[in-house]
């Protein structure tokens, strides 16, 4: 495999319409992102239906953008990359249209990529001495699970939410409070100002023999306590309910994080997707993990959230692994399941 091969990487899995081209392991040569946040705002919340009709708008201008930036034109990319799931399925079906037309008028092999898998492997990007094994903390919009990473392509899931995701549980409380969407980086820097300890909300699930989480119940606590103290007369103190509010999402997800990557034996924990740019979460983490002997990772802000350059990693570790993904040769002995590879034939 040619070491220095170029992927262009597309992702439009949520609200975000992205474009990267990465060279080689890890020299991101362009990575765009197009926020559709003020598309959302006033919904406070993303809209489905609007992030399908800006992705189909933004993302030719978007590609354009991320190949000029990388000084290259199409035919000189090697592969390219989409998210195929998981996300919202009128989003996805975008970036995976394009794509497909892409590779189809270029001849270039095109690899799909999971979302998650990208996420995690963003913190490859800029971490030279990360490997496997590994426990990440997946938390976004969509998605709060513990992940243990055996090697590239080897993943087991060791527990996850059982109803909200954090990063939806941050904007859900932030819409709650009038404060603005998404919630996650506002909620972060009032709570900055506010006491941690100063209402003592539920660490759900932190005692729970397993890896799971729940979120609904902090929403709801966090509820009942603003209609509570309204009811009273009394003032709210928005920072101390935001750090109040964040202390106990934290709690639960650094107490579990440690455990799942000492069960695993696992030296190394990461930390993934938009809630990860939280900094009270890498800052706590940190701290707890490196007591234990566990080196904690995470990635600059722009590569948490959703990226294409995050996704062209994968495809590149996915490459490593099964040159045939690219180079797609002929075989005198076949096993019978061996899955056809994504060609032009399939496309
Ligand atoms: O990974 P991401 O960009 O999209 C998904 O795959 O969902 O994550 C977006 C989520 C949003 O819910 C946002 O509020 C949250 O990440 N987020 C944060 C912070 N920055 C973004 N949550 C807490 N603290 C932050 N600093
Ligand atoms: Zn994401």
């Amino acid at each position: 495999m040619n070491e220095d091969l170029t992927i262009l990487a597309i992702e439009t899995s949520c609200d975000e319409t992205a474009a990267a081209v990465l060279k080689g392991s890890n020299t991101i040569l362009s990575n765009v992102i197009s926020s559709q946040v003020k598309y959302h705002e006033k919904f406070r919340g993303v809209v489905p239906e609007i992030a399908s009709r800006k992705h189909v708008e933004l993302i030719g201008p978007v590609i354009k953008e991320a190949l000029s930036e990388a000084g290259l034109i199409l035919s000189d990319i090697d592969a390219i990359a989409v998210v195929n799931g998981p996300g919202l399925v009128g989003a996805l079906l975008i970036g995976l249209g394009v794509a497909k037309g892409l590779a189809y008028a270029a001849k270039k092999p095109l690899i799909c990529v999971n979302h998650i898998e990208a996420h995690i492997l963003a913190n490859f990007l800029e971490n030279e001495d990360l490997k496997p094994p590994l426990v990440a903390l997946v938390v976004s919009g969509g998605h709060t699970a513990l992940v243990y990473m055996k090697d590239f392509g080897e993943y087991e899931i060791m527990g996850e939410t059982l109803d909200d995701a954090a990063g939806e549980a941050f904007d859900k409380v932030a819409k709650f409070l009038g404060l603005g969407y998404p919630g996650g980086p506002i909620i972060d820097r009032l709570a900055k100002e506010g006491d941690p300890a100063a209402i003592d909300f539920p660490r759900a699930m932190m005692r729970a023999k397993n890896y799971d989480f729940s979120l609904s119940g902090l929403k709801t606590a966090v509820i009942n306590y603003v209609r509570a103290e309204r009811a009273k007369g009394n003032e709210i103190n928005v920072n101390d309910l935001a750090a109040s509010f964040q202390a106990a999402v934290i709690d639960v997800q650094v107490a579990k994080a440690i455990r799942a990557a000492k069960e695993k034996g696992a030296s190394r924990l990461v930390l993934a997707g938009g809630v990860s740019a939280n900094r009270s979460l890498r800052i706590r983490m940190k701290e707890e993990a490196e007591g234990e002997g566990i080196r904690v990772y995470n990635s600059s802000l722009i590569l948490c959230t959703d990226n294409a350059a995050m996704v062209a990693k994968a495809a590149y570790e996915m490459i490593k692994k099964d040159p045939s993904l690219i180079e797609i040769d002929a075989a005198r002995n076949m096993d019978a399941n061996a899955y056809p590879v994504l060609s032009l034939g399939n496309i």
